[in-house]
């Protein structure tokens, strides 16, 4: 199990899969202290698709997302374009970052260092800081520019973990085969949810 990371930043991008960011957000209200936000314009293009939400990222808030949820008011949310976010400064750098759901696009500049916005400049302070950085990248089928980026990325020490959940444990809900993945996300950042199933081990295990 990796080290327990106390501290997260979470961004969300244009990839298909809002669903993600919102259980994955759900949880994470109870595991991290703080919890930085930022979303990218795009994000909120695909989120009114999947989600029928009409956000707006100059007044943004993340209730929007996840309205009643206990701990929502802790989250704190940064514009794209707002360099001085403390995660934004590999002095005020968090533990973590998340990047789910991580476009083709994102991780090209990530890959790429382009640190053109919050969402990059976090992500290079990761990579920079020797901190842990998970990509939770979606698209299908993969080129080779796509394939060359997650080997560069992956060089560079971030986790790349597709959306890809697995099958196995017989899902029967859309939030149950998410939720296969929130709970490899919040496994990288050391936190062992109660909630996960896992592979010949009893509900709840701990192990
Ligand atoms: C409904 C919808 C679904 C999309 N799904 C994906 C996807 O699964 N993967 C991807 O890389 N891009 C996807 N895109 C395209 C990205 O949103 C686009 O490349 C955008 O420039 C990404 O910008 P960002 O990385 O700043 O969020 C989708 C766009 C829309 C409107």
């Amino acid at each position: 199990m990796p080290e327990r990371a106390r501290s997260l930043t979470v961004a969300i991008t244009g990839a298909s899969g809002s669903l993600y960011a919102t259980r994955f957000l759900v949880r994470a209200v109870r595991y991290f202290d703080p919890l930085y936000l930022t979303l990218s314009g795009p994000a909120t293009r695909v989120a009114r698709e999947e989600l029928g939400l009409e956000l707006n990222l100059a007044d943004f808030r993340p209730e929007q997302l996840m309205p009643g949820v206990p701990g929502v008011d802790k989250i704190r949310y940064y514009q794209k374009t707002d360099y001085g976010a403390p995660f934004a400064s590999g002095s005020a750098a968090p533990d973590a970052m998340v990047v789910l759901p991580c476009s083709m696009g994102t991780l090209a500049r990530i890959a790429a260092g382009t640190s053109d916005d919050l969402v990059c400049r976090a992500a290079d302070v990761m990579l920079k800081e020797r901190r842990k950085l998970i990509l939770v990248v979606r698209e299908t089928p993969l080129s080779l520019v796509h394939a060359r980026n997650i080997l560069s990325v992956t060089e560079a020490g971030a986790v790349v973990l597709p959306a890809s959940p697995g099958l196995y444990h017989r899902p029967s809900t859309v939030e149950e085969m998410v939720d296969f993945v929130v709970f490899r996300v919040l496994d990288q950042l050391g936190v062992r949810d109660p909630d996960a199933r896992r592979w010949m081990l009893p509900p709840d295990s701990t192990e």
